[in-house]
């Protein structure tokens, strides 16, 4: 299957849900988790980016975040960012539900993002809960200190959902709604892997929508889904970009 097919699809519905994953930022350059050299690759995730480590071993929480944040701090939107910003700004994407954390759809652009497991942009006090911005914490890690809360000294952790810890409830309701209410999702990079982001795309089929995947490796909705594209995020959505916005320039001529 090919980006004509996911085009087709796509006017026939009159728009999709977008939803992505870390295969969305790995051509800005990012790490995505289980590809053979993703962050997981021989890494116990729940021994470095958990609740249970932040809060008893935070030497090692913050030594793997300290990387993150310097990964995140050259990243620039790639294509398939823009390409989204423009099938937005055309009407085709009602919102872009995003597993991500590098605010980089925001970045290039796009204006109705749903961030499921938050942002490293900010801090927050798991003392307080005071929310900061991340520089104060990432200049602590740097410098090789545990980030603390101004206000009541507890330790301070990025912005982001941790393994043991539950997805924000409105960006949760609200994607569940966009789920339900397109007759189309579009899943660009992700594995699939993860619940409860990965229930989406079942929100979409039980609502009687239909699945596009895009992903450079299998997924366990391929078989569900009405068109698998097995190629690369930023070429494929600025081919299906092209093809909707020669619609557009087609129906100007009219
Ligand atoms: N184009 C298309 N697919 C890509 C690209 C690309 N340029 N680069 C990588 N991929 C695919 C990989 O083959 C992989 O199947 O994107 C997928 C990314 O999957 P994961 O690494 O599992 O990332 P994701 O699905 O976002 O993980 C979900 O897991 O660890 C948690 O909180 C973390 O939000 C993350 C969640």
């Amino acid at each position: 299957m090919s980006a004509p097919e996911a085009a087709s699809l796509l006017r026939m519905a009159g728009g999709a849900t977008v939803f992505t994953g870390a295969g969305m930022s790995t051509e800005s350059g990012l790490p995505d988790f289980r590809s053979a050299a993703g962050l997981w690759a021989g890494v116990d995730p729940i021994a470095v980016a958990s609740r249970r480590t932040l809060e008893r071993r935070p030497e090692v929480f913050y030594d793997f975040y300290r990387k993150r944040l310097h990964h995140l701090g050259g990243a620039a939107p790639n294509i398939g960012h823009h390409a989204l910003v423009a099938m937005e700004r055309a009407g085709w994407v009602k919102a872009v539900v995003t597993q991500n954390v590098d605010g980089l759809h925001q970045a290039a652009g796009s204006r109705r993002v749903i961030e499921l497991h938050g942002n490293l942009r900010e801090s927050v006090c798991i003392g307080c809960g005071d929310l900061g911005h991340a520089a104060q914490l990432r200049a602590a890690i740097e410098a090789g200190g545990l980030p603390r809360c101004l206000s009541c000294g507890g330790l301070l952790k990025p912005n982001v959902v941790l393994f043991d810890e539950l997805l924000p409830e409105a960006p949760w309701q609200a994607a569940v709604r966009s789920a339900r209410a397109s007759r189309l999702m579009l899943v660009v990079g992700s594995s699939l892997q993860v619940t409860p982001a990965a229930y989406l795309p079942l929100e979409t089929l039980e609502a009687g929508g239909r699945l596009i995947i895009v992903n450079r490796e299998p997924t366990p909705y391929d078989d569900r889904a009405a068109i698998t594209i097995r190629a690369s995020a930023g070429s494929v959505l600025t081919e299906i970009a092209a093809l909707l916005g020669q619609d557009a320039a087609a129906g100007a001529q009219k």
